[in-house]
């Protein structure tokens, strides 16, 4: 299997909340609905993305990419574009300091900064940095490349085909097929009452976030300060430094917002290190920045996927056999594109064969992108599941409650104690109306009504390291110093609840800093559903430390043990005199020392504990049986992911993570033109993200309260990945309930419905 490389370490090891700091019961702050604190400087426009951002001097920098889907640098003739007007640098792979390995270290490099051998549309072929952003774009126009085109391969069946181009040294697979299996197979399909199989595919998917990849970077002598847009600034810093060869306290990243990444924001890219070496030539600050197209062809995708599925079961439901086989594409480049988590691991299945095959293509590299292979995952096994249910006569909840696990055989048989998964099927079908939805007319006009379900884990339960540091200074206001991206989630308002819960100030008193890898602790990058969780712990153990130093002063002046004291609004007062109190401006300790400092670190999460979320999807849909139109009319989204921090953001989050599925499900799919092997539809109006019309107004965001929030000391586990991976599938489901065609392939097109309507007779 393929695990994926920035979730490394956040597995969880083990250990729990400590008598020094017991789990939560009833929070006062936490948990209540807070809007985020930087509500105000998002929406005025106040807020600095980088994007936005600009220094005195700075130079603006444009990047030529390949215009060819595979072919080989000949020749590059800068030097008409360096007479251009404005142009203060040219960049190639032949500049001084450019000829960096990427994609991987030193001789297992998979491409350089600039390659020769150029692997996609988009590859990086020359930077140019001038002094207005025309200008390098009209020097980008000036740049004379020879190039030799090469034959190309768009999909993995072609790339393993006799005969075809090879894009790199060892050829095209990105290492051999990943098998994994459990019990005898045979033997579980021979017990089975009733096998269903099928194949399925997913389209390949685009990031597309609001704010374009990019940053600005400028030199204070041998110091490189970086304003990225990151989910992690900690590993752009790593990137950086590796690349251009200086220490880590040399390079300074600063995120303080970032305009949306859902994956493709984890990394350091080359326009970081391209900025830097043009800054470096120029001796000024320089501002690199995608443009829209570039972003949607070398930022990263979610793989396409093909999926073959064969699932048995006994007449009651239990099933006995999963069968199951993927093949994606990492793109021109390594990366991820295992989709088997969920056909391993979601249902309790003694008979399993799980394999993933990742293939090279000359087209864009994937990266991960919101729950990298589940939502396909869950695509294929979850119709397959609906299917079964279907020919077995059962109720897709009932087939789905009668496999819930109760241990995790893919991670040695690590617990789920948690009723998580069984919860959010039964709450979620409560709250949907789901025995009456299903016993509903579908209509006898050409619009049909129908409804399906979905269920989901996500794995990943976030874990160390993370440092934060909390100060209390002598007006009682308090600093909150975090590493972490708050990738749009609302992590910074999060974090201020549990310093809030902890310290009793106000939230508005309560200032942080956060991102900067000059002045803020570590923290991983902000993905894999773990910031909260694995943040949250060192936030809570520094506001912790804070108290009890601020409650040892307190007991020195009010003569009390400090045992007795607790923080209540601004004062500390004993628990068992209420009258002792005194403010926390007036302890004189404070007053003294004039800023209290408490540092807190993520410990291991607790042993046997359940780290892993829950999902269940229910959606209702209409589809015009003469059209193929397929609308979505309500959503309920039914989530198990321990101790809910903030209720509205968690409630938006699920939204957000709604309309993500409803993107995989109905309208968002990368065309490449098979004769020119370029992407045709890089722009927002032809690249179909769905848009508030799409979106149904019924939606119910439920959130399953766990039995178990011991896994942590804040009990918080994710939530941003588990809300949009059922949700394409639970769509998919619903259209074959309401028109008894079922759509394999994603998203479901009304050409691809109409074909299929057509086939049966159907159409009306
Ligand atoms: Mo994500 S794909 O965990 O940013």
């Amino acid at each position: 299997m393929v695990e994926l490389y920035w979730l490394q370490g956040a597995v969880p090891e083990t250990a729990a909340p400590t008598a020094e700091m017991p789990p939560w019961g009833e929070t006062k702050v936490v948990g209540t609905r807070q809007p985020r604190v930087d509500a105000y400087e998002r929406v005025s426009g106040s807020a600095v993305y980088p994007r936005d951002f600009t220094l005195p001097d700075m130079l603006h920098a444009a990047l030529l990419l390949c215009p060819h889907p595979h072919a080989r640098v000949k020749a590059i003739d800068t030097s008409a574009a360096e007479k251009m007007p404005g142009v203060r640098a040219v960049l190639t792979g032949r500049s001084p300091g450019a000829d960096v390995p990427w994609y991987g270290r030193g001789d297992k490099a998979a491409s350089r900064l600039f390659d020769d051998h150029l692997r996609h549309e988009g590859d990086e072929v020359a930077a140019v940095a001038a002094e207005t952003p025309d200008q390098a774009f009209d020097a980008l126009r000036a740049i004379r490349v020879t190039y030799e085109e090469l034959p190309f391969v768009l999909t993995p069946e072609a790339a393993l085909a006799k005969g075809a181009p090879s894009l790199h040294a060892w050829g095209n697979r990105y290492g051999e097929p990943s098998v994994y299996e459990r019990g005898d197979l045979a033997a579980g399909f021979a017990a089975a009452d009733a096998v269903v199989e099928g194949t399925y595919s997913t389209a390949c998917e685009l990031h597309a976030p609001m704010e374009v990849h990019g940053s600005v970077a400028k030199w204070d002598g041998s110091r490189l300060t970086v304003w990225d847009t990151t989910q992690g600034v900690f590993a752009v810093q790593q990137a950086v430094a590796e690349a251009l060869k200086l220490p880590l306290a040399h390079v300074r990243v600063i995120g303080p917002y970032m305009g949306g990444g859902f994956g493709s924001k984890l990394e350091g890219g080359k326009y970081t290190v391209m900025a830097a070496l043009l800054a470096r030539a120029t001796a000024r600050p320089v501002k690199l920045f995608l443009t829209r197209e570039q972003e949607f062809l070398v930022t990263g995708n979610r793989p396409a996927n093909t999926m073959k599925v064969r699932v048995g079961a006994k007449k009651d439901g239990t099933l006995t056999a999963i069968d199951y086989h993927s093949m994606g594409s990492g793109g021109a480049y390594p990366s991820g594109a295992g989709t088997a988590f969920l056909a391993t691991d979601l249902y309790t299945c003694p008979n399993v064969r799980a394999v993933d095959e990742n293939v090279a293509i000359n087209a864009g590299r994937a990266r991960p992108m919101r729950a990298p292979g589940f939502p396909q995952g869950a695509w294929a096994l979850e119709q397959a599941l609906d299917e079964l249910a279907g020919k077995l006569g059962l109720d897709p909840v009932a087939l789905r409650l009668k496999n819930v696990p109760t241990v995790s055989q893919r991670r040695g048989n690590q617990p789920y104690t948690s009723t998580g998964l069984a919860e959010c099927l039964r709450q979620g079908a409560k709250a949907f109306g789901w025995d009456e939805a299903r016993a509903r007319a579908k209509g006898t006009g050409p619009v049909r009504k129908g409804v399906g379900m979905a269920a989901a884990l996500w794995g990943y339960g976030g874990g160390p390291p993370s440092t934060a540091i909390v100060k209390l200074f002598t007006d009682g206001s308090v600093n909150l110093n975090m590493g972490a991206a708050d990738i749009g989630t609302g992590t910074k308002t999060v974090m201020a609840m549990v310093v809030a819960e902890e310290l009793a100030v106000p939230l508005d008193r309560i200032q942080i800093e956060h991102a900067d890898t000059g002045t803020t602790e570590y923290a991983s990058p902000s993905g894999g559903s773990k910031t909260v969780p694995s943040d949250s712990p060192a936030v809570r153990a520094a506001a912790v430390e804070v108290r009890s130093k601020l409650l040892a002063l307190a007991a020195e002046e009010m003569k009390v043990p400090v045992a007795d004291l607790a923080l209540d609004g601004g004062s500390v007062v004993s628990r068992k005199d209420p009258a002792k109190k005194l403010a926390v401006t007036a302890v004189p300790g404070l007053q003294r020392q004039q800023v209290l400092v408490g540092v807190g670190t993520r410990g291991p999460n607790a042993e046997g504990k359940v780290v892993s979320e829950f999902a269940a999807h229910f959606a209702e849909v209409e589809v015009n049986e003469r059209t193929g139109e397929v609308t979505v009319t309500r959503l309920v989204a039914a989530q198990e992911s321990g101790r809910v921090m903030n209720r509205l953001t968690f409630e938006n989050q699920v939204r957000g993570g709604l309309v993500m599925g409803l993107g995989l499900g109905r309208t968002e799919e990368r065309v490449l033109d098979r004769q020119t092997g370029k992407m045709v539809n890089a722009n927002w109006h032809d690249y179909k993200i769905p848009t508030a019309l799409d979106v149904p107004a019924a939606q119910e965001v439920l959130s399953v309260d766990p039995k178990d929030t011991l896994c942590n000391t804040t009990g918080a586990k994710g939530v941003g990945e588990p809300a949009t991976i059922p949700t394409a599938a639970a769509i998919a489901n619903a259209v074959a309930n309401a028109v008894g065609v079922r759509v394999k392939d994603s998203p479901i097109t009304p050409p691809r419905l109409c074909a299929l309507l057509h086939a049966r007779g159907k159409v009306g």
